[in-house]
């Protein structure tokens, strides 16, 4: 251990008090023996770039981005990844050469979930995305990027579907359909919406879930959440939460920072168990 003072990360956004980015990050630090310090930065709406300089002025090196600033940060950062970019959204910035470089992981965090951590295969699949805001906006990308024969989008307010849909539409691949048209046949069905944040189910038919489909809510608390706890209830013959999602964006950060790839099993079975 030398006498410098650690490298400063964080995470900025408005709520950001129970979040468990310190604890993954401080996970991942200690098995890679990186010498880091990560802080939660709560800015109120209007004071991201005021935030970000003062980090800048403490020699921060790298920042996470939450809501509601993914959008905020994209329009910051002087270049960005290509997967930012589809997304319109950075979730991790990294300064170098004292410019702000932002890249948006989210979709990849959620693929490696998906394939590495509950052993699915996305390649051939069908799959049914619900939601066409941030959070599914994110994940489109990383996605198609994972070979899938089909992905269907589908959102309570159908024209944002259909946009989202229309900016990816990758030879056939993807396309839109409103809730009430939605049929059965899916391997995978990921909930992207907000809505157990408020305990809610979208108001898809249940007839689509079937023991065939895996089902993945992007949102995770102490007890399955409203969607996971409807999917069970109707038979899907797998559910699964955000929180593997949320480590394994993070892994993406820290990798993106440091070049370095932490092992994020024994981190996430640490994260699940402070939840529960
Ligand atoms: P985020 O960045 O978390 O995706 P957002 O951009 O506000 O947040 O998008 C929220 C998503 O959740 C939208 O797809 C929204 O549907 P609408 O576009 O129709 O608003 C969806 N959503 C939120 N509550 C919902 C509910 N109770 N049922 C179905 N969809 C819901």
């Amino acid at each position: 251990m030398t006498g410098d003072a650690p490298a400063l990360y964080g995470l900025i956004g408005h709520p950001v008090e129970h979040s468990r980015s310190p604890l993954i990050h401080r996970l991942f630090a200690e098995q890679t023996g990186q010498h880091m310090n990560y802080v939660l930065i709560d800015a109120v709406p209007g004071r991201f770039r005021a935030e970000i300089e003062d980090f800048r002025a403490r020699k921060g090196q790298g920042l996470n981005v939450t809501l509601p600033f993914k959008g905020d940060a994209f329009r910051f950062c002087a270049r960005s990844t290509q997967r930012a970019r589809q997304a319109r959204a950075v979730n991790t910035i990294a300064w170098k050469d004292g410019e702000a470089f932002g890249d948006n992981t989210d979709g990849a965090g959620l693929v490696r979930d998906l394939e590495g951590n509950l052993g699915l295969s996305l390649r051939g699949s069908r799959i049914l995305l619900i939601g066409a805001g941030g959070a599914a906006r994110g994940a489109v990308g990383a996605i198609i990027d994972a070979d899938p024969a089909e992905l269907i989008i589908a959102n309570r307010t159908p024209d944002r579907a259909a946009s989202l849909a229309e900016a990816f539409s990758s030879g056939g691949l993807v396309r839109a359909d409103t809730f009430e048209n939605l049929h059965g046949g899916f391997d995978l069905i990921i909930n992207a919406t907000s809505a157990s944040l408020s305990g809610q189910v979208p108001a898809v038919p249940a007839a689509i879930i079937s023991p065939r489909s895996f089902c993945y809510d992007m949102m995770y608390g102490k007890n399955p959440t409203a969607f996971l706890s409807w999917a069970s209830a109707h038979g899907a013959g797998g559910c699964a939460d955000g929180v593997g999602m949320l480590v394994e964006q993070a892994a993406e950060s820290f990798l993106l920072w440091r070049n370095l790839r932490p092992d994020t099993g024994p981190v996430l079975r640490e994260v699940r168990r402070r939840l529960s």
